[in-house]
């Protein structure tokens, strides 16, 4: 059977640790890589838009020396004739050595890896998990803060859909000392099985709150999302919530000097760009750890050592 990366608790605080200090590595030495995966081809099946995660994967493997191949819809590949995301996943499972797919159902990855003969990785499934930028954003913070325990993080925006939240809170709340505030609208609450498997299970303190102002003073870091448009099920409902939260220079004037401001992007309204001059601005340095993070996963996943 496969080692397969669907939920991010597939891997345990140990293997998490370890990527994140051989991703450093790759950081600091990316030379010593080059070559750690020639011959070996990785799969990106997205079916579902992309920019950064796709990429990464892609650019990720490039930088091992190996080669990919995929799709970046639905509509060009067999999915449009009726074929089954299983028979579709077990014919790429029979040319490459390692998928990374993406699917707009909720569980499709897991169900997808019942058929593979390969590693499968969850790359974003519906308003469910996103284990990789959860990698992603651990990296960012453990390079930020130099370590991933003893912090107070805001998570703001759509907690309701958005997975890269889920799987966040999910991952952290298997650290010490981390005092969550879920800041959003009443009806994009961070969903309540989050809350019973991550949070209330562990008896992990948490605040809901729907002012971002009010708790800024307290944060140590700051993880924006966007209001996920695609998986509302009225505009009008969309309309009225985008522009829930805009983080600004003048918001942010009464926050901690030593914030770290994340967002997993794409962003559309929720950071003035203006906020990019600010040196506590962090998401474009996340950008770049997305792709030596999945480098370290890639490697782990094929069980290569370097
Ligand atoms: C996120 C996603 O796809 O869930 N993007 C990403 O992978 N970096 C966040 C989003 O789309 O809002």
């Amino acid at each position: 059977m496969p080692r397969n990366v669907i939920d991010v608790t597939d891997l345990t605080v140990d293997e998490i640790n370890q990527l994140i200090a051989v991703a450093e590595d790759m950081i600091a030495s990316p030379a010593k890589y080059q070559n750690a995966c020639v011959h070996k081809q990785l799969a990106t099946l997205f079916f579902e838009p992309s920019t950064r995660t796709r990429l990464s994967f892609e650019s990720a493997m490039l930088a091992l020396g190996g080669s990919v191949l995929g799709f970046s819809e639905a509509a060009s590949s067999s999915t449009a004739k009726g074929e089954t995301v299983g028979d579709t996943v077990h014919t790429v499972s029979c040319y490459a050595d390692i998928i990374a797919m993406r699917h707009p159902k909720e569980g499709a990855p897991y169900a997808a890896a019942q058929f593979s003969e390969v590693p499968i990785i969850n790359a974003g499934d519906g308003g469910h998990n996103h284990p990789t930028q959860t990698l992603t954003d651990l990296l960012t913070i453990h390079r930020e803060k130099g370590r991933l325990d003893g912090f107070t993080i805001g998570f703001c925006g759509d907690l309701k859909f958005g997975r890269t939240v889920h799987s966040l809170v999910n991952a952290l709340s298997r650290y010490e000392n981390i005092r969550f505030i879920l800041i959003s609208p009443t009806e994009l609450k961070l969903p309540r099985y989050v809350k019973e498997e991550a949070l209330k299970k562990q008896n992990i303190p948490y605040q809901q709150t729907d002012s971002l102002d009010a708790v800024m003073p307290e944060l140590d870091i700051l993880y924006m999302t966007r209001v996920q448009k695609e998986r509302f099920f009225n505009e009008e409902d969309y309309l009225r919530l985008k522009d829930s939260y805009i983080l600004t220079p003048e918001k942010l004037e009464n926050a901690k000097s030593g914030l770290s401001i994340l967002h997993p992007l794409p962003r559309v309204n929720e950071i003035a760009v203006s906020v990019d001059r600010d040196p506590r601005a962090a998401y474009w340095k996340q950008v770049k750890n997305g792709k030596f993070i999945r480098m370290a996963l890639i490697l782990k996943l094929l069980d290569i050592h370097v």
